[in-house]
């Protein structure tokens, strides 16, 4: 007899819980992301048919419920409180100090003075309610006594068990922190200022704001994690007698907890792992701002009970900040290949998290018009690990009058043309097609890697060649002689030799990559490759009408047209024509309509690090094949290939349903 769909849907809900649990808490992923998915799919399906078996805990209901209108809000059992700062190793040791003297009269002396170190995550705090086990509600802080109800927006993330394992008490209150990591962080930031958005300050606005969506479906789209440290209400829970234990007890229930946990004995040896952990900050995956350190034993916690707003037991002991302040000594603009103009902020050069910070972006003059930024302010200046320094915004209690609005440029700083900033756009541009900053940027395009991909010519040695007046333009290149190069610094008569011929050689190229390599606004690879596609040869893709244009997939107005008047600008066009004098010839380009292919008609989105293939192998591998390869997972996404250590794409594919394969099935898909 085969199995009952209750019976199916119970194995493959405690099956799909497990594999996610191996991937996000424990990072040990035991099955390919598209057998996850191909078991995600089977339940969806099951659910669908039988609801009445559909569990609360199944992994199916992370992907978001009907908006809300406003969150309601729910009194905390338990004050949520802060914690008291010591902001050097003096001030930890008068904690321990302290500590010390209030529990002189106590017994179990030696237990009393184990403290435990754990990270002080910098996100938001949350509170975690599970009833016999299962997680029926989510609180923020909130003023500290009352909180607002976000239960399902913490339902979407995938590190919050929706039922703890090994333990199911009556009620047990989970506290912890919901982060975005670094590099999440950065490309989330990157893709929003892409789209026109605001960029978030930092990774904890960036978690709050994720958490404060009334749509929880945008909260799903997120990459949050959440970090237990603490238990708070509890009902028939057998909890253990110290810190150290309950944060074991934590991690077994299904969460995740902070990666430093350390016991100390004596006051030197607190203050060492203090200072240690400040060195480990940067390598961390997300942001701490300290580390908090608490008194072990829990019954002596709550002998020293608390204060008004904080515990007597516990202290965070905070590190040097990723934000400081400092003069923003003036604003100079840097001209970008499509001649974007990007304010960049000059500052009296600050220490910031150990790191010398003069310069930082301040992305466009309507983020500089929004936080009213002057020069002469003082700014709070913000940087994190890898994240790029950025102006935060300006303390204009600080304002002595001096300071001075910044009147963005009308003209091209560098070549002094009148510059554009089309309605609706946030970035104005050099128009200029000779303008000097400009075509330096297009050259590095032009010979970088996913471009013609010429050997020995990277940033440095063009930035000299511009600057000697050896080439103005990139066809310049091609009329260069190796004398030219051979002089120069770094250069000798062998490698100048070399570089002529590297240079040479890529006038044997695809269309696709010399399209890209024009660096035509909006056209980046995938579009060049469609263009190529269509057009099969350059002097067609030359008379390229916007009708025409925008009859290819994938090709909407705002590319369409800034392909036509790239196509239609005269001095764009005999640089065109300068550079093909020199003769390329591009490889046959397949054209859409030669015959079916195994993924015509298919996206893929690459991510992670594949065991033997580069991105840029697959890539091709996938286009030779017919299909398209996406920067970004979306709903057309049909496949996501995840390699090793893949981050939010993997998330996000598993949210929004698209398949995951990994390299074998992609290589079964290709029959290779
Ligand atoms: S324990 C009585 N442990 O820091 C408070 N808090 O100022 C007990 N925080 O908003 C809190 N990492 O959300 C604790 N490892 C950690 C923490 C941590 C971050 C936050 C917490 C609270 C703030 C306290």
């Amino acid at each position: 007899m085969s199995e009952s769909p209750e019976k199916k849907i119970d194995t493959l809900v405690e099956d799909l819980n497990h594999h996610l649990y191996l991937y996000y808490i424990l990072s040990k992923p035991e099955i390919s992301d598209a057998e996850y998915d191909r078991r995600y799919k089977e339940l969806e399906k099951l659910e669908t048919e039988y609801p009445e078996f559909k569990r609360s805990d199944s992994p199916t209901t992370r992907v978001g419920a009907p908006p809300l209108d406003a969150f309601e809000s729910q009194e905390h059992r338990i004050p949520m409180l802060s914690l008291d700062n010591a902001m050097n190793a003096e001030e930890l040791e008068a904690f321990y100090d302290r500590v010390e003297r209030f529990l002189e009269k106590e017994a179990d002396y030696k237990e009393a003075f184990t403290f435990c170190s754990e990270y002080k995550f910098d996100g938001v705090a949350v509170s975690l309610h599970y009833e016999n086990g299962e997680f029926v509600r989510a609180l923020t802080r909130g003023d500290g006594m009352r909180g607002e109800v976000i239960t399902e927006n913490i339902k979407t993330l995938r590190s919050v068990p929706l039922r703890l394992k090994e333990i199911a008490p009556p009620f047990l209150e989970v506290r912890g922190e919901v982060l975005f990591r670094k590099d999440d962080f950065e490309e989330f930031n990157r893709k929003r200022a892409e789209q026109g958005e605001e960029a978030f300050a930092n990774p904890r606005n960036a978690a709050s704001g994720s958490l404060r969506q009334l749509d929880s479906s945008i909260t799903a789209k997120r990459p949050l994690y959440f970090y237990g440290y603490g238990i708070g209400a509890h009902e028939g829970a057998d909890l253990p007698g110290t810190h150290y234990e309950l944060m074991q007890l934590i991690s077994k229930a299904g969460f995740l907890v902070s990666p430093l946990l350390e016991k100390t004995h004596d006051k030197k040896e607190l203050v060492k792992v203090y200072q240690k952990s400040e060195q480990r900050r940067e390598s961390l995956p997300f942001e701490v701002d300290g580390v908090v350190i608490k008194l072990n034993d829990l019954r002596l916690s709550d002998v020293l009970g608390l204060k008004q707003r904080s515990p007597r037991y516990a202290i965070a002991a905070k590190f040097a900040a990723a934000e400081e302040n400092t003069r923003l000594l003036d604003i100079k603009i840097q001209v970008g290949r499509t001649g974007a103009l990007t304010p960049v902020a000059v500052l009296e050069p600050v220490q910031v998290g150990g790191v010398t910070v003069s310069r930082a972006t301040l992305h466009n003059e309507d983020e500089i018009t929004r936080k009213d930024i002057r020069i002469g302010d003082t700014v709070v200046v913000r940087r994190q690990g890898d994240v790029i320094p950025a102006v935060v915004a300006p303390v204009s209690s600080l304002r002595d009058g001096t300071e001075k609005v910044y009147i963005f440029p009308d003209t091209c700083p560098e070549c002094g043309s009148k510059v554009v900033r089309p309605e609706g756009e946030a970035v104005a541009r050099c128009p200029n097609l000779k303008c000097p900053a400009k075509m330096l940027q297009r050259i590095i395009h032009f010979a970088s890697r996913n471009a013609l991909d010429i050997e020995g010519l990277g940033t440095k040695v063009i930035q000299t060649l511009v600057e000697k007046d050896i080439i103005c333009s990139f066809a310049d290149l091609y009329r260069m002689k190796p004398e030219q190069i051979s002089g120069l610094e770094g250069f000798g008569e062998l490698s100048a030799k070399n570089l002529t011929e590297a240079i040479t050689a890529s006038k044997e190229t695809s269309l696709a990559r010399f399209i890209f390599a024009l660096g035509i606004r909006h056209v980046g690879e995938r579009t060049a490759k469609i263009l190529a596609q269509h057009a099969g040869n350059i002097e067609t893709f030359r008379t390229l009408s916007e009708d025409e244009l925008l009859s290819l997939r994938e090709i909407g107005p705002e590319i369409a047209s800034a392909i036509t008047s790239y196509l239609g600008d005269e001095e764009e066009s005999e640089l065109l024509t300068d550079l093909l004098s020199f003769g390329f010839t591009f490889e046959s380009e397949t054209s859409a309509g030669e015959g079916e292919k195994v993924l015509d008609g298919l996206t893929f989105v690459i991510t992670g690090t594949l065991p033997d293939l580069s991105r840029n192998e697959a890539k091709d591998l996938v286009e030779s094949a017919g299909g398209r390869v996406s920067s970004s997972v979306s709903k057309k996404t049909d496949y996501l290939l995840a390699g090793e250590n893949a981050g939010s794409k993997l998330e996000k594919a598993q949210s929004a349903g698209v398949k995951i394969i990994d390299q074998g099935e992609f290589y079964e898909l290709l029959g290779l």
